[in-house]
């Protein structure tokens, strides 16, 4: 898994319990994910249709700095399938994971429509081939 993202916990994103707010951890996944698509599909209109159980392991506290971690689990025909663990970049203790995340390609109509990807794509060489 490579984790792209790292996040600072500041006091805005804690609970009443004082740590991390499960929802706003959820955010920063959804974010994640939708953007990791986006840049897999090279497709704007990418939406979240399902999310797995979520596994809540450890909780982050103000000031620390944790990390989000994607990776493909499955190109299917219009959907992406993913996989997200965020831990705390110092500890590397995980924080959260969640199994399977279903990113679905839209079309202009907002339909599902086939991304034609079959594996994953790095910028750079999408840009090499171009020149
Ligand atoms: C996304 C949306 C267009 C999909 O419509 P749909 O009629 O369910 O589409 P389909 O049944 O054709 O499924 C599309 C793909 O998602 C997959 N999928 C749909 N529901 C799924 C589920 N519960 N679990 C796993 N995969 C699922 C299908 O297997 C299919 O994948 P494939 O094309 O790779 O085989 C529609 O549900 C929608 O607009 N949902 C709201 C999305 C949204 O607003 N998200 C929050 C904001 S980003």
């Amino acid at each position: 898994m490579r984790f792209h993202t790292r996040k600072w916990v500041k006091p805005e994103d804690l609970n009443a319990n004082g740590t991390l707010f499960g929802g706003k951890l959820l955010a920063w996944i959804d974010e994640e994910a939708a953007l990791y698509s986006i840049i897999q599909l090279e497709n704007n209109r990418v939406v979240t249709k399902f999310m797995s159980e979520i596994n809540f392991m450890s909780s982050a506290r103000q000031g620390d700095i944790v990390e989000i971690g994607i990776e493909v689990n499955k190109f299917g025909t219009s959907s992406l399938v993913l996989k997200s663990e965020v831990r705390n970049k110092m500890t590397r203790e995980t924080i959260i994971t969640v199994e399977n995340i279903i990113m679905v390609n839209l079309g202009e109509d907002g339909r599902p429509k086939p991304h034609g990807k079959t594996k994953i794509e790095y910028v750079r060489d999408r840009l090499a081939s171009e020149n």
